[in-house]
Parts: C-alpha cells; structure tokens; sequence
C-alpha cells in the first residue's frame, strides 16, 4: 500500500500514511508561467495498492486538472488499486439543473474522476451523498461529526448539560442528532421566519428554546458565513448564552470568519479537508474506518 500525497492534500496525506504505517509519496507539482499545472511522480515504481488524496478546494478547477492527471499517470506507471480521498468534494452544489440547460456539475466531476482509473472513491460529509450513486464503483461518504463535536466537547464546552445542538436547515438534522448523541443532549433544525412587522429574517430553531442555553451549530459547508451568522444573531437576541459553530469543509469567502465573530460567535472550527486559519480537526481516523469499509485495510 502507498500513500500519494497531491498539491492539495493539506496533510491528510501525511496523516493517513502514519496511521496505515504506510510509504508515502509525495506528487512533484508546479505551474508553467501560462498558468497550466505540471504533474510528476518522483518515482516510477507505482506496482502497489494506491491511496491517492487530493482535495478540491479552491482553486478547484487546478486541483481537479491536477488530480486528473495523478490519476492517469499512476495507472500508466502500474498502479494496481487506486483508492481516490477526495476530502472536499466540489462542484458538490450544482447536483441537479436548477434551471433549464444547465451542466450538472457534480456528475461530470464524479464521472471524471472514475474514468481516469479511481477504483473506489471516498469523500467526507459531500453535500448530497445521493450524488455518489452516479458511481459505479465502490464509495463510501464518511462523516466529520464525530471528530468535530468531540473537538468542540473537549475544547470550547464548559457546560455541556446545558448545551442544545442545532443544524441550520432541514436537511443537515441527522447531522445535529449525530452530535447531539454524542453530547447526550437534545437537538433541533434552524428555520428562517420573517418578521411580519419589521420584516426582518430571523433563524431560529422549530421547536427548542434557546434561552440561557450553550448553542452549538454544526453544518457541512461554512462559505461566506451568512448562514452561521444569521443563527448566531437570531439566538443571541432570543437569550442563548454563547454560540460554537463547526463545519466540515470551511471554505470562508471574503470575509466569513470576521462576519460571523462579529454576528457573536464564540468559537468557530473545522476539518483540515480545506486549508483555513480554523481548520484545526484531523480527519485521518474517518478516512481509515472508511478504508476499512471498503475492505482495503484491515
Ligand atoms: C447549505 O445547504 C449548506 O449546508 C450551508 O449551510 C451553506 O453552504 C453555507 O453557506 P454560507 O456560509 O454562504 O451561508
């Protein structure tokens, strides 16, 4: 088994190579003064079982080339399994035509990836996971929660009894009841309500109350911040004591982290699957349960 670490691997190639007590290889990389990316592999002798990480956070459309390129390469160099660890997942959003004629992106990004000589495929916490069943490899989405809640438990919660968990939309609720388990305390989802006098737009959650209470909300994607900000400022108003944020992949546009510290947010952190001053979480333990999954490591 050999570990090969891409220009965007942010350590979790390092990570994984020491808990698998594996070689690891690091992949050559520049940019030619056109702009094109330049891939090599400092040795030839690919003739194992490959575990190749690349990340795909920004700039996404150069990590993707790049990883294209990995992938082709190691296999014209023998490569027998390769094992693609894509951490951050992009294009992961445009998962179904919005509108009429437009590409769905993730689908191409996943049928890419196959095709250039991935035999099984793992991610973390992809927006959809329904968008993996496009796959027609093995694949498995693990999931950051655990990681993250315990870094906040162990970090940043002094109270923990007093503490609710909650996701800021609908679709991320099994992620805060995943937390909210591993606290041993109660969860709920944020909804977004207008105020019919002011018109203002709080967040606030469908059926907890926040007063006095240590809020922690955990979501997949942290972008601009809006979101996290928006639920920060709708149960600081309503009383809550102080608010932890988490995410999975923090991709922080512009200014994310100063709009959400200043909406009140305590503490804000996430997984190193994309590179940031907040990404602290480790996320080797998820990947190598994942491989244990698809049956590649004991
Ligand atoms: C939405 O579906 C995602 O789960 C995140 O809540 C969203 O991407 C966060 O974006 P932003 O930080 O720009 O509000």
């Amino acid at each position: 088994m050999i570990v090969v670490g891409g220009p965007a691997a942010n350590g979790v190639d390092e990570e994984l190579a020491n808990l698998l007590n594996a070689k690891l290889i690091k992949v050559e990389h520049k940019i030619f003064p056109d702009g094109e990316s330049y891939i090599r592999y400092p040795t030839t002798n690919l003739r194992d079982n490959i575990i190749l990480v690349q990340s795909l956070y920004p700039p996404q459309d150069k990590h993707f080339v790049e990883l294209l390129l990995m992938l082709k390469t190691a296999k014209e160099f023998g490569a027998k399994k390769i094992i693609t660890v894509v951490p951050y997942l992009a294009y992961a959003r445009q998962d179904k035509r919005f509108l009429e004629g437009e590409a769905i992106s993730i689908n191409v990004i996943l049928e890419a990836i196959e095709h250039f000589g991935t035999d099984a495929f793992i991610t973390v916490d992809i927006h959809n996971p329904d968008s993996l069943k496009k796959l027609s490899i093995p694949y498995v989405n693990t999931s950051a929660v655990k990681p993250l809640t315990e870094y906040v438990r162990d970090k940043f919660i002094h109270d923990i009894s007093n503490t609710i968990v909650l996701s800021p939309d609908k679709g991320g609720i099994k992620r805060a009841r995943k937390a909210a388990q591993i606290l041993g305390v109660k969860y709920d989802y944020i909804e977004k309500v207008r105020d019919r006098v002011t018109g203002e737009v709080k967040a606030l959650p469908k059926e907890l109350s926040v007063e006095g209470k240590t809020v922690f909300i955990i979501d997949d994607i942290i972008s601009t911040g809006g979101t996290i900000a928006l639920a920060t400022h709708s149960v600081l108003e309503r009383g809550a004591k102080e608010v932890y944020a988490a995410c999975t992949h923090a991709l922080l546009v512009k200014n994310a982290l100063e709009r959400m510290y200043k909406a009140g947010v305590k503490e804000v952190v996430s997984t190193v699957s994309v590179p940031s001053p907040i990404s602290k979480v480790r996320i080797g333990s998820i990947i190598v349960e994942a491989l244990r999954e698809l049956r590649v490591v004991k």
